[in-house]
């Protein structure tokens, strides 16, 4: 892979958002050669940053509902529904249905699946976001495979025709877009892992940032071992060098990407567990020392916590001001007690649907820091970890 270079010599200076860069002038007299620092500006590039902008707006965050068929098919399992497009459609109208979801909620993430469906009545999906001032988002990576010449690591499919999938995603409504590649600490992590994940990270989000789409940045460090937190740090920090890096070699504009990192925490089967504090000393140490202040938002996944642990660290790491907006794109920590709620019975929707207002809502009074977890649910305390979780 190339070296990185910001600077090119020779290259024509470049506008960005309409401002020509006077980095590149040459001053008068010299003989030096003059140099530019060049970056790609993409027809879309004021709406990238409004729709970031939006996604990353203050007391909302991300509901991830991007489970692959296979994964939303062990959901179902777990209360005893069959994996159907029915059901599945069925669970997913019961989500984008809730009333008045669009004051905690700022984002949805799709499957290809649900970008095309509708409600029983005949009501596109992306329109029931819409009206929530919610923004339609599209999972876009093809899944994890084994990475040969690694330690049993994996590497992130999806590159194939993603400049004509994620055109086609535009036209269908979606504005966001979502990658998951993960790294794992128990298998090394191999430099030959990060170093792909990190580069398929980057050129899938120049692809999609030039149709339209945000790209969520989310390599994973999984939470499977049994290391302390500062190795998790130690890892975090090399994985997000390694993600701006190329990020930058591939001229991808930071205002218009969010991130999705996993928090900094101990392996799920270390010793002891970490407080929300430390997770969230930890977390924002390393986010500090490798996220430029020009990205718009942090949105955290959940990773197996407990519903009631990721809000908990959240509101922790909303203690006082950041750099960036903090906020969460859960998926199991948002949909747990939903699930449980429904059950598959029509009869239960109700109940169901303001179960994820409860859990919508504390997360968006972490996302501003003023969550706390008095009266919470046994259920919402329960861990979700599952080892060697895929999506
Ligand atoms: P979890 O919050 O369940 O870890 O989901 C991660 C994810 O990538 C969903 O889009």
């Amino acid at each position: 892979m190339a070296s990185a270079s910001f600077v090119k010599l020779n290259a024509a200076s470049s506008s960005w958002m309409g401002q020509k860069s006077s980095l590149g002038k040459r001053s008068p007299g010299s003989s030096t050669r003059r140099v530019s620092f060049s970056t790609r500006a993409s027809s879309y590039t004021d709406e990238l940053v409004q729709t970031a902008k939006s996604i990353a707006s203050p007391g909302r965050g991300i509901l991830a509902i991007d489970e692959s068929n296979a994964t939303c098919g062990k959901r179902l399992a777990s209360i005893s529904l069959d994996n159907t497009e029915t059901n599945r459609q069925a669970y997913r109208q019961l989500l984008l249905t809730t009333p008045g979801l669009g004051e905690y909620i700022s984002g949805a993430i799709f499957f290809e699946e649900t970008l095309y469906q509708s409600t029983t009545d005949g009501k596109k999906f992306v329109d029931c976001l819409r009206d929530e001032n919610i923004v339609p988002g599209i999972k876009v990576d093809k899944g994890l495979v084994p990475l040969p010449g690694s330690n049993n690591e994996s590497w992130c499919q999806g590159l194939d025709g993603l400049a004509s999938r994620s055109a086609e995603y535009y036209k269908q409504g979606a504005r966001f877009a979502k990658w998951r590649t993960v790294v794992s600490i128990p298998c090394g992590p191999s430099d030959l892992a990060i170093k792909e994940a990190a580069w398929g990270l980057a050129r899938y989000a120049a692809i999609s940032q030039d149709n339209g789409l945000v790209p969520i940045v989310e390599p994973e460090i999984l939470l499977d071992g049994d290391h302390p937190i500062d190795r998790t740090l130690e890892v975090a920090e090399k994985v997000w060098a390694e993600v701006f890096y190329y990020l930058a070699e591939n001229n991808v504009v930071f205002e218009g990407i969010l991130l999705k990192p996993s928090m900094v925490t101990p392996g799920a089967e270390h010793k002891e567990k970490a407080s929300p504090d430390t997770v969230a000393k930890y977390t924002l140490k390393m986010l500090k020392r490798r996220v430029p202040p020009a990205v718009p938002g942090i949105m955290f996944l959940s990773g197996g916590q407990s519903e009631a642990e990721a809000t908990l660290n959240l509101n922790a790491m909303n203690q006082s001001p950041n750099p960036w907006h903090v906020s969460f794109s859960y998926a199991r920590a948002l949909q747990n007690t939903v699930l449980k709620t429904w059950q598959g019975h029509p009869e239960n929707v109700e109940a169901a649907q303001k179960s994820l207002l409860v859990r919508a809502k504390a997360n968006s009074l972490a996302q501003l820091g003023r969550y706390s977890a008095e009266g919470e649910s046994e259920e919402a305390k329960k861990g979700m970890f599952v080892k060697g979780y895929t999506y």
